[in-house]
């Protein structure tokens, strides 16, 4: 199938190159320069494990242009995967949508069907004021065009992204005309399948079972997307609270969560206590459904909870600091992770990023390491502050740890999972490691020479 796919971010480059390897004809557009020329000469804008590896074998199928006008016409099916960057006031912004949905329909072909996809994630009525746009686009023009438009939300977890992409739970389609359904179904078929054989970085899980395509309306469909991340957001802050208890009555909310997910109607997965949610995702997504919201009146307080929930854990880990630290000022911190979550150099809303702030106005100096991130939260903390003599980025843990006065570890990289931990303790002026995301057990860390504080365990 034809496929033209708008917007290269993580949920535009991803479903390009997935669906190219599924031998759909892909032409991607976007109008960012330096993201063209990098996908020009063949690299991948975003680090996102395996994506290099397959555009490289998808790449002499695969087409990147700024034009849309070049690429919409002759497609069969358009894919609006932009951004909906947040507001002010937190709702999103849906004004890259609109333009794509706009230019589309500016250069459609009256004789000729086209199903148009949304697959940003959008507050609902979206797909609605999408149908408005292409009406009043056609109206100018003259003609009687043939669109349908679908919401086809994108469930994508960074660092996981092609594995979710060719493995999924689920698809869900909204829609009203049985013809984009139809034509997603085509689109999806050999996922929902499984006929296509599978990279070999990406072996099918022996356990996968076919997924279901689910269809519904429109206005659903972008209601699942909101509530599907609302509702693991809201898990995830739910355990952070049962943590904070446990530490009050010397519970370990490790076990309480292994306990409480051997019960089928929990589960066990997204119950990890730690400091909590940052990403493009959930923090924009509950701001984004309280906006919604708000404009009908209506109050959410779980989902407002869940928010202020998640961001006292950061407030928590700076708090624990001064327990044991006193004063923060003149004292040195090392920072291991620096992205929001492992296996991505994503640090928008990291939780990081907002230790080091405070740690930084406290007066204490900070040395952080990441793997790969260390560029992008330069860039974004050097933005807002001078960028004093207080915060270095070093790349080595054990030349990082020289000398500190406590270790926070922030983001639960694979690398971390294996420090040694004697050499770590031996090197620092007090050996404190505060566990932001439970990687040790409090009894190996003791017996490697620290003084370790965890969340929700003593
Ligand atoms: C999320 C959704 O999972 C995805 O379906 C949606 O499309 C976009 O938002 P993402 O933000 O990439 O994806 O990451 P996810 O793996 O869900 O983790 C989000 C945050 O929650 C991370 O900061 C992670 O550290 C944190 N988390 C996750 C916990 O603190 N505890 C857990 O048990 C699980």
């Amino acid at each position: 199938m034809k496929i033209a796919i708008i917007g290269t971010g993580y949920v535009g480059l991803t479903t390009a190159v997935v669906l190219s390897y599924l031998n759909h004809d892909v032409a991607a557009v976007d109008k960012d320069e330096n993201k063209l020329t990098l996908l020009h000469t063949r690299k991948s804008p975003i680090h996102e494990p395996g994506i290099q590896k397959l555009l490289d074998e998808v790449w002499h199928t695969i087409r990147f242009t700024p034009s849309v006008s070049e690429v919409v016409p002759e497609a069969e099916l358009v894919l609006i995967a932009v951004g909906t960057p947040p507001k002010q006031n937190g709702e999103a912004d849906t004004r890259h949508v609109e333009q794509a949905a706009r230019e589309v329909a500016q250069v459609c072909l009256p004789n000729r069907h086209y199903t148009l996809v949304v697959k940003s994630t959008v507050p609902i009525g979206t797909n609605q004021r999408v149908v408005e746009v292409v009406e009043e686009v056609f109206s100018e023009r003259g003609i009687r065009g043939n669109i349908s438009v679908a919401s086809n939300p994108e469930f994508l977890q960074e660092g996981l992204a092609l594995q979710g992409a060719f493995y999924p739970d689920r698809i869900v389609v909204g829609a009203n005309s049985d013809k984009a359904v139809d034509t997603l179904r085509r689109l999806y078929q050999p996922i929902l399948e499984q006929t296509f054989d599978p990279p070999t970085e990406f072996p099918r899980p022996s356990s996968y079972h076919l997924p279901p395509m689910m269809t519904t309306d429109p206005n659903s469909a972008e209601m699942i997307k909101y509530a599907a991340n609302t509702f693991l957001a809201l898990k995830i802050s739910f355990i952070n609270e049962i943590a904070g208890l446990c530490e009050e009555v010397a519970a370990d909310v490790t076990e309480v969560a292994r306990g409480i997910g051997l019960d089928a109607r929990i589960g066990h997965l997204f119950l990890r206590a730690g400091l909590g949610w940052g990403g493009s995702c959930y923090p924009k997504d509950t701001a984004a459904l309280l906006g919604v919201a708000a404009q009908s009146a209506y109050d959410m307080p779980i989902t407002e909870a869940a928010r202020t929930v998640n961001f006292r854990q950061r407030e928590r880990i700076v708090e624990k600091l001064r327990d044991t630290l006193g004063m923060l000022k003149a004292k040195t911190i090392g920072v291991l992770g620096l992205a929001f979550k492992p296996n991505t150099d994503d640090i928008r809303e990291a939780p990081a990023l907002d230790i080091i702030r405070e740690l930084l106005s406290e007066g204490a100096i900070v040395r952080a390491h990441d793997p790969i991130a260390i560029a992008n939260a330069r860039r974004a903390l050097s933005e807002e502050h001078e960028m004093d003599n207080r915060l270095y980025f070093i790349e080595d843990v054990y030349e990082l740890s020289y000398d500190t006065d406590a270790l926070v570890l922030v983001t639960e990289w694979e690398p971390y999972h294996k420090l040694e931990l004697r050499r770590l303790a031996k090197h620092m002026k007090t050996a404190i490691l505060i566990d932001g995301r439970n990687v040790y057990s409090p009894e190996e860390a003791r017996d490697a020479g620290f003084h370790y504080i965890g969340v929700g365990r003593v």
